[in-house]
Formats: structure tokens, sequence, C-alpha cells
């Protein structure tokens, strides 16, 4: 049966790190909302036109446009064993379409949770690929490297990175997204992680939980 996992958590958690290493872990391809609409903001598509303001103020992109970006993405064919969803679900109404597209599938849904502090830390100081969209590693930027590992584009920050942007994302946070997070916690089919670990040891519970979350699907 097809795998979905769905990744949880506030802007900076590690849903973006960690869902490109649980879609090689799993051979599933990672779906992020946000670099999708990145992209789009970037190649100045109707698209990209119509998102860019909202997401330069920290703000929710309306829930039909998302819903039609997902439905779209999650019809093609490498989606057929499953995906790993960064950034969608965000409210109860995009969490309720999914599970319209999803049925039949298995869904595991997964909160990397990280306190505030240490959000605003970690997005002060992440850069990303201008040409990927890779995250640049910790060690690249403290060695003072300006270009990605993987494609050698240019380092720079996201826009929505700027301080006052994060702070007003975590109200939105909380404000819509918390909210939906009691969709899922009611399931048995919904873990916590701590967030606050270094990278690897976030990787290894995650795998563990989803592990788990799956073995018992397959029994009932
Ligand atoms: P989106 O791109 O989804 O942003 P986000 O949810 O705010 O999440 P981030 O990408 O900022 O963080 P992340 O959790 O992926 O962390 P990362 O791995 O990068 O959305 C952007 C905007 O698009 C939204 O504000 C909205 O406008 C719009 N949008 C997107 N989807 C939407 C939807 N469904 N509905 C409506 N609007 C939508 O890690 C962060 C940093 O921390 C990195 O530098 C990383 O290296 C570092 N790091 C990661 N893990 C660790 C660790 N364990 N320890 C220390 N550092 C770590």
């Amino acid at each position: 049966m097809a795998l979905d996992i769905v990744m949880l958590g506030p802007p900076g958690a590690g849903k973006g790190t960690q869902a490109a290493r649980l879609a090689r872990l799993y051979g599933l391809p990672a779906i992020s909302t946000g670099d999708m609409l990145r992209e789009a903001v970037q190649a100045g598509s109707d698209l990209g036109q119509r998102v860019k303001a909202v997401m330069d103020r920290g703000d929710l992109v309306s829930d039909d446009l998302m819903i039609e970006i997902v439905r779209e993405r999650l019809v093609r064919d490498d989606t057929a064993k499953g995906v790993v969803l960064d950034g969608f679900p965000r409210t109860l109404r995009q969490a309720e379409a999914l599970d319209q597209m999803a049925d039949g599938r298995n869904l595991v849904a997964i909160e990397v949770a990280v306190p505030a502090e240490e959000i605003i830390r970690r997005l002060s100081s992440r850069r990303i690929c201008r040409d990927c969209a890779a995250i640049a590693d910790p060690e690249t930027l403290a060695g003072g490297g300006a270009t990605c590992a993987r494609c050698g584009g240019p380092l720079v920050q996201r826009a929505d990175d700027r301080e006052d942007v994060v702070r007003e994302r975590l109200h939105v946070y909380e404000r819509t997204v918390r909210p939906m997070l009691d969709y899922y916690r009611a399931r048995p089919s919904f873990r916590t992680v701590d967030g606050r670990q270094p990278p690897d040891r976030v990787f290894d519970a995650i795998v563990e939980a989803v592990e788990r979350l799956t073995a018992v699907g397959q029994k009932d």
C-alpha cells in the first residue's frame, strides 16, 4: 500500500531537512508546497505573482489554491508508492482535502516540535540555494561557503526569514496550524518527535516512528 508521510511542525522545525532524507530512504518524492511556491515566484509565473506578497509577509496562501496545487501534484505517476509531504496540510480544510485525496493509502503524520526561540535562531542563519532550493549545511556556512554543495548555485536568505517575518509566521502557525494538529493528534497514525536534537537523531526518531506506525497499520 502507498505510504504517505506528512511532516508537521512550526517554521524552521526541520521539516524540509528531514523530508529530503525520508524521501531518499523510502524512494518517495518529497513534495514541499513552500518550494513549489518559491519556484513559481522565482519564475515570475501567474501563480508566483499571486502568492509573492502573501509569502513575503509570512501569511498563508488560500486553501483553494493550495488544495488545487497539491491535487494536481498527487496525480502524477511518481506518487504511486507514496510521498513525503512538507508544508501541507496547514489548515483543517487542507487536512480534510488531503484525506480525500489519500483515500485508501497509508498516511502517517509526524510532528517535529521545536520551541520558538530555537526557531528564530535557526531561521536567521538559514541559507538556501537560489537555483535548486537545497538548504545549506551549517558546516558549509561556518566555513564561509557561499555556494551550494549540490549544484554550485549562490546561497541566499529566504525573503521570509527576516526576524520580523519569522515572528509573524510563528503567530500564523499558532493561530491556524496548531489547531489543525488536533485533527491528527486524535489518530493512532500520529507521532511527535523532539526536533531540538541533532538532525541525525531527529531522523532516527522519525524513521522509528514511521516503522512502528506502518507496522501497526499492517496488522489492522
Ligand atoms: P514553507 O516553505 O513550508 O515554510 P515553513 O513551514 O515556514 O517551514 P520552513 O521551510 O521555514 O522550515 P522547515 O521546517 O522546513 O525547516 P528546515 O528543514 O528548512 O512555507 C513558506 C510559505 O509558503 C508559508 O509561510 C506560506 O506563505 C506558503 N505556504 C506553503 N505551504 C502552504 C500551505 N499548505 N498553505 C498555505 N500557505 C502555504 O530547517 C530550518 C533550518 O534549521 C535550516 O537552516 C536547517 O539546516 C536547520 N536545522 C534543521 N534541523 C535542525 C536540527 N535538528 N538542529 C539544528 N538545526 C537544524
